[in-house]
């Protein structure tokens, strides 16, 4: 089992990789923990593939559990969801020295997290991450929130859980537009800090090859994360750089009202996107972007996404403009990403011209 620890003062916690962790949940919790409620929070595609194993699991090692089943999909992370969690939870006279396992993809670990965070002012909570955005990304770092009627994950807090089991198994089941969904996010923590895992995914030909090493690529990218959030938890610095990509891939997801793309595939065209501007910006090296494009083809990722005539509205620029600056991420090569400040108005007219 590979395992990895987040060295975070008096939060450590272990992310343990293997596949069929699933079946041994019950034991890993027991070694390391011990509540005698265990609230499990799933969906309803994952309950019907793996709401039992883990349920069996646990009461074998002698917990008291109740699974909750929602909904799949991000409207489920909502404050009507979280209220019914709190309902649940508490009918199952849960306390603070018991536990709660999100059992999911991000929406899952996104909302149980929050319920985690704050019900009798925070209970601790296990991340069962089961789509690959939430193995290598997710799950690890401690975000949790909830979308409102204002916007996407506008309610939350930061939530270390106490463990992540990551059963690479799991993925086996995932749809391929999914999958390819989450290695949108593999590619990114190739391009912003190891340009070996770049040169991996390019000499992978299909989904078949990921699988291949796929235990080796989510702990590769769950140390990635791992050494940011060590070094910028609250995310005030460096943690930026695991957003290269995403203030283009909101622009799509706003403008498709995030019901056409994907968030990984609306990322995946916002770094091939941003890439196009950082050469033409002359910070960025020539031929990165097709790089980026190759590989976004070859996982069946979009490349070419066609937006509205007028994006300054999503990046927050009003007719007025008042000169602000705007931080881009941007890749001083392939393996290494920086942070870029420029005016506001000036990136909007790049990504403008380029979008026309
Ligand atoms: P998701 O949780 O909606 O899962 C996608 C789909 O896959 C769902 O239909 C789900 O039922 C299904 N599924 C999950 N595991 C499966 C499996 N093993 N086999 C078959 N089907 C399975 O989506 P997601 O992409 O995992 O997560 C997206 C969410 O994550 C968004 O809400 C986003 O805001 C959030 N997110 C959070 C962070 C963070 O740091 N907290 C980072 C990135 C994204
Ligand atoms: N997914 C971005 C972050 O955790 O900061």
């Amino acid at each position: 089992m590979k395992t990895l620890r987040v060295n975070l003062v008096g939060r450590e916690y272990d992310i343990l990789i293997e596949k069929n962790l699933l079946c041994k949940s019950g034991e890993l919790i027991k070694e390391r923990f011990s509540p005698s409620k265990i609230f499990i929070v799933t969906d309803d595609n994952v309950n019907a593939i793996y709401g039992s194993i883990v349920t069996e699991s646990l009461k074998d090692s002698g917990f008291e559990v109740k699974l909750v089943s929602l909904t799949p999909g991000e409207q489920t992370k909502s404050l009507e969801q979280l209220s019914y969690l709190y309902s649940e939870a508490l009918a199952f006279s849960m306390t603070r020295s018991d536990m709660v396992i999100a059992l999911g993809g991000g929406v899952i670990g996104d909302l149980t997290g929050l319920m985690a965070a704050t019900l009798l002012r925070g209970i601790p909570f296990v991340q069962i991450p089961t789509t690959l955005l939430a193995q290598v990304d997710s799950s690890v770092g401690g975000k949790v929130a909830i979308d409102v009627k204002e916007g996407k994950n506008l309610v939350g807090a930061f939530y270390q859980p106490k463990l992540v089991i990551i059963d690479t198994a799991a993925l086996d089941t995932l749809s391929d537009r999914i999958f390819f969904d989450g290695l949108a996010e593999v590619i990114k923590y190739g391009l912003i800090a190891d340009d070996m895992l770049f040169n991996k995914l390019e000499n992978c030909q299909n989904r078949n090859d990921i699988s291949k090493c796929i235990d080796d690529i989510v702990y590769t990218c769950c140390d990635i994360k791992r050494k940011v959030v060590e070094e910028d938890e609250h995310d005030t610095g460096l943690r930026m750089i695991l957003n290269f990509g995403h203030t283009l891939g909101h622009v799509v997801e706003k403008n498709y009202n995030y019901e056409t793309y994907t968030h990984g595939q609306a990322v995946a065209y916002g770094m091939y996107l941003i890439s196009i501007i950082g050469e033409k910006m002359n910070v960025m090296q020539k031929g990165t972007a097709d790089k980026i494009c190759l590989m976004l083809k070859k996982f069946d990722l979009p490349y070419n996404i066609k937006l509205a005539d007028k994006i300054s509205d999503t990046l927050g620029l009003d007719k007025k403009n008042d000169g602000s600056n705007i931080n881009i991420v941007l890749l001083d090569r392939i393996g290494k990403a920086i942070i870029h400040k420029m005016p506001l108005s000036e990136f909007a007219d790049m990504v403008q011209k380029e979008i026309n």
